[in-house]
């Protein structure tokens, strides 16, 4: 395997020295910006600016440096070719999933799938009853939501959880990316649910195994369900400072 030469322009400066309020200001403007998107326009994503943000996110830490992610980016007309596929497997309930989506979320955790269900059905006009509408909105994932770009996000097939996490810091670190490009993005299990597709349509090697995908390119900013923000958990819920 070959490493690409990191130079000193690449990295930056390398020193840990305290921030100034500015960045703080600037970085808490891109991780608190970064919300699932779901409704893009249609103008793409200059190709100089996904190489760079495909670097950047490639600086995201990893279990002894591994590095297991692979990104494959899908544009033009392989991006309407895929989304036509899914709309036939997937929107039809035809499935091969690389990994089991089985978890019974129960308590507080079926609370907040509940809830953000609600608020995006709510942004789109959608009721309870409306079991088309349902559809429709679900069907607008295999749209990639009108993005003009996505990533499917692969690992070799012998990781394990800790890889996993690997790939979920260097996705995290992709989409703090585009942020900072002014790109949205939205990343989706769905997009997940016809693996084999995926593999046959990009020519990738059965030994790759699809995460999930990010759709992602500019927001549309005309759409409700793009202003809806889901709440968080307070810290008191989520950390405990010990000393
Ligand atoms: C791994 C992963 C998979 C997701 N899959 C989907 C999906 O298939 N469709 C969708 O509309 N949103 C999906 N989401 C978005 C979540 O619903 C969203 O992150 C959550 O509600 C919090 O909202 P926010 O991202 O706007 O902060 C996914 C998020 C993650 C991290």
């Amino acid at each position: 395997m070959k490493f690409a030469k990191l130079d000193q322009r690449l990295i930056g400066n390398m020193t840990q020295a305290p921030s100034d309020p500015e960045t703080v200001r600037i970085f808490d403007q891109i991780a608190r910006s970064r919300r699932s998107i779901r409704g893009f326009l249609p103008t793409p994503v200059a190709p100089e600016i996904l190489r760079q943000v495909f670097e950047t996110a490639a600086f995201a830490p990893s279990n002894c440096n591994t590095q297991p992610w692979y990104s494959y980016v899908v544009s033009g007309e392989m991006r309407d070719r895929l989304s036509r596929i899914f709309l036939e497997t997937i929107g039809n309930g035809n499935y091969s999933l690389d990994f089991p989506y089985d978890a019974k979320y129960e308590g507080v955790y079926r609370q907040r799938q509940l809830d953000v269900g609600l608020l995006l059905y709510k942004a789109l006009g959608v009721t309870r009853e409306d079991r088309e509408g349902k559809r429709q909105a679900f069907l607008r994932n295999l749209e990639f939501f009108d993005a003009p770009h996505v990533v499917f996000i692969f690992m070799p097939d012998w990781c394990g959880i800790r890889e996993a996490c690997d790939v979920g810091m260097y996705a995290q670190n992709l989409m703090l990316t585009m942020r900072a490009h002014g790109i949205s993005s939205c990343p989706q299990t769905i997009l997940g649910y016809d693996a084999d597709s995926v593999r046959r349509e990009l020519n990738i090697e059965p030994e790759m195994k699809l995460l999930f995908g990010i759709s992602f390119g500019y927001e549309n900013p005309d759409l409700p369900e793009n202003r809806i923000v889901p709440d968080r958990a307070t810290l008191e819920a989520q950390v405990k400072f010990y000393s």
